[in-house]
């Protein structure tokens, strides 16, 4: 392995069943399985070049040497793979966000997809997209998800060879659209990795696991059959769920701020209202509004009306991770 590059590109994704709690942390094996749909417009685009030369690893995020948290973690997730290949050279990652960084939009499972393809193809080893989904995940759990294309469901499993993510549709599947109104761009206090392995300590949780498979059961015959009704009552339903495991762990975690609350109150009066339109929020104060491409325009404007909403990013469904060198 001397002197190896390797550019790969790859989508964030939303759930609409989450993932939220692990049985094993280390490895993150999830509590229970999950659904998402990749997010066509915000993509990470990450370098690796291993180098005979270098005497750590390197990391650089929108063109700024990282800091010393971000650093461990990527290097953590390198001698991953030195490990699996024997080869124990160090690693200059060059990593770029095509979202504007601080508007709170989780870039940990596009960052770790990404990395995940550059990396092991700069290692020299070619991973089948299993392999590849497996192997993201070790670096952030929901990163199995963005490795494969559209909408997708990581099969929670029981140990690390059988927990990985795979593609139930394609992208053009359903012309859904996920508007991010965006309503706090400060950091959030609790990360999700320090967050799951308070999901346990919720009174909730248990149930919340028990009641998963049907969820996903729901949650895929919906986006196969494109049911929004079916679609919408589930996503809010797991989502809620979620949240009410958030808010009763110990300690609580409360990410929803007043404007959170709002949209929920707004979005569900649309569809009241006729408007096909659902919410759904992940650890943060942000609320994903997915809606139909059609209704773009509709539930932006509705969206930049309600006070507190600094931006909305709409993505539309996106493809599969892949190398953008070759
Ligand atoms: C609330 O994948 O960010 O967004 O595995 O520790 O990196 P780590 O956690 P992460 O957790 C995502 C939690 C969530 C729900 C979801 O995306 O399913």
């Amino acid at each position: 392995m001397s002197d190896r590059s390797a550019t790969a590109i790859s989508c964030s994704n939303i759930a609409f069943i989450k993932y939220w709690g692990n049985r094993d942390n280390v490895c993150r094996i999830p509590a229970t399985g999950s659904i998402s749909m990749n997010l066509g417009s915000l993509t990470t685009h990450t370098t690796v070049t291993f180098d005979a030369a270098l005497t750590r690893d390197h990391l650089t995020l929108n063109g700024n040497p990282s800091s010393s948290q971000a650093l461990q973690r990527v290097s953590d997730f390198l001698a991953l793979i030195r490990k699996r290949t024997g080869q124990f050279l160090f690693a200059q990652v060059s990593s770029e966000n095509n979202f504007p960084m601080g508007t709170g939009i989780a870039s940990s499972a596009s960052a770790f997809a990404a990395l995940s393809l550059a990396a092991s193809t700069a290692a020299g080893l070619t991973l089948e997209e299993v392999e590849l989904s497996r192997l993201a995940r070790r670096g952030s759990g929901s990163a199995c998800r963005s490795i494969p294309a559209g909408f997708v469901e990581w099969r929670a499993g029981h140990n690390d060879d059988d927990s990985y993510a795979v593609s139930i549709a394609p992208p053009d599947h359903w012309n859904l659209i996920d508007c991010v109104a965006i309503v706090s761009q400060e950091h959030k206090s609790t990360g999700s990795s320090d967050g799951h392995p308070l999901a346990e300590s919720s009174p909730l949780q248990q149930t919340r696991v028990q009641q998963t498979p049907q969820h996903l059961e729901i949650c895929r015959e919906a986006i196969l059959q494109r049911d929004f009704d079916a679609f919408a009552k589930v996503t809010e339903l797991d989502c809620n769920l979620m949240h009410a495991v958030m808010m009763t762990s110990n300690p609580a975690l409360l990410y929803w701020q007043p404007a959170t609350l709002s949209i929920i109150h707004a979005v569900r009066a649309w569809r009241q209202f006729g408007l096909p339109v659902c919410y759904t929020i992940d650890a943060g104060p942000n609320v994903h509004v997915i809606g139909l491409q059609k209704d773009q325009d509709q539930i932006t404007k509705r969206l930049a009306d309600i006070p507190g909403v600094q931006k909305i990013i709409c993505s539309s469904p996106g493809g599969a991770a892949h190398r953008a060198d070759g």
